[in-house]
């Protein structure tokens, strides 16, 4: 009962559970073959001549050499049509991997400062999302982020854009560059946003240290943490998370990818679990780390020889930390329930 599962029993009992993606950049999600489409179908001049010397170009040693060619890539995105097509894509994978709720981020300075207006970004992924809701039965949510690279004035100016959208946004984010970037920098606009009922999380602790963690809960007020691996490094955060049963969104593939751990055995998710934190496992930029949501967990969870047990308390974990009504949530635990009693 308590043994790690294999690889195959692993691979079926993730895939059977229904889950919850918190921390999924859907602009990180655009596969290269979509992004040689878009950039024909506009006319964009792309600086690979194919999809496989793109992807032989995602060697990345650190988040920003992974944000450089993100953004670049992310220039191929000009229409609505566009956005919705990078959203659907992204919802089917979801589907596919059983995934029934997403809360999903967007960069919207990512493309207004290339001249794509505001609302063309959010009609396209909102069309996709009323669809998946529609026709695939996933139901979605958008996050917008700030780029924390930029100053403050500039996320409030992006505030302002996306108020008259306050409808189809349910939260705000923080991401981009970490180190030297403090969530200290963003806190007005914070304020002003869950002024607005905007629920607030930020990128804390992927490369900077336990002191932004520290900020994004006492400074920005979120309500979950994105990433938040170096909180281990400080005894008494580890125990303000515990007790707050503060959600962490951990990204393992993403980690990888990014250097910010060397190995998967060495993955801090065990040490999280074994602290008592809310963990959840997520996919962060799937189409650059290597893997949607069930690669993630299959990958850590043989890594770390996470148990069937522990496998079901994070995708528990993912629903209780989500922003679906207690209702949905008691459905979707009862759910899990039953999956479990059919499993042999
Ligand atoms: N970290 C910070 N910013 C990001 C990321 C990430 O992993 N992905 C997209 N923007
Ligand atoms: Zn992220």
């Amino acid at each position: 009962m308590h043994q790690p599962q294999d690889s195959e029993a692993l691979d079926a009992l993730v895939k059977r559970l229904p889950k919850c993606e918190l921390h999924i950049h859907i602009e990180g999600s655009l596969e290269p073959e979509l992004m040689f489409t878009l950039a024909q179908r506009n006319g964009v001049k792309l600086p690979y001549d194919s999809v496989e010397a793109l992807r032989r170009a995602y060697q990345f040693t650190k988040l920003q050499d992974f944000l450089d060619i993100y953004y670049q890539g992310m220039s191929v995105l000009i229409t609505e049509q566009d956005f919705y097509d990078l959203a659907w894509a992204y919802l089917l994978r979801a589907k596919a991997d059983n995934v029934r709720h997403v809360e999903m981020f967007f960069d919207p300075q990512g493309h207004t400062s290339r001249g794509v207006a505001f609302g063309t970004v959010v009609d396209g992924l909102t069309r996709a999302i009323s669809e998946a809701r529609r026709e695939l039965g996933v139901d979605a949510h958008l996050i917008m982020c700030f780029l924390r690279h930029l100053d403050e004035g500039d996320a409030h100016k992006t505030l302002d854009e996306a108020l008259p959208h306050r409808d189809k946004i349910i939260g705000v984010g923080l991401d981009s560059s970490e180190v030297g970037h403090p969530p200290s920098k963003f806190q007005h606009v914070f304020r002003r946003a869950r002024d607005a009922g905007l629920f607030p999380v930020a990128h804390a602790g992927e490369e900077g240290p336990p002191q932004y963690v520290w900020e994004a809960l006492d400074l920005l007020g979120v309500g979950r943490v994105d990433h938040g691996n170096r909180s281990l490094e400080d005894d008494s955060l580890v125990a303000r998370l515990a007790r707050e049963r503060m959600a962490l969104t951990v990204c393992p593939l993403s980690n990888l990818r990014l250097r910010v751990v060397q190995d998967l055995t060495q993955h801090p998710l065990r040490r999280m679990m074994d602290k008592g934190l809310m963990v959840t496992i997520n996919s962060d930029d799937p189409a650059y780390f290597g893997g949607y949501v069930n690669q993630n967990f299959n990958a850590v969870g043989g890594a770390l020889k996470l148990t069937r047990e522990e496998i079901v308390a994070i995708v528990r974990n993912s629903f209780t930390a989500s922003l679906l009504p207690q209702a949905a949530k008691d459905a979707a635990q009862a759910e899990i329930d039953r999956v479990l009693a059919e499993q042999t």
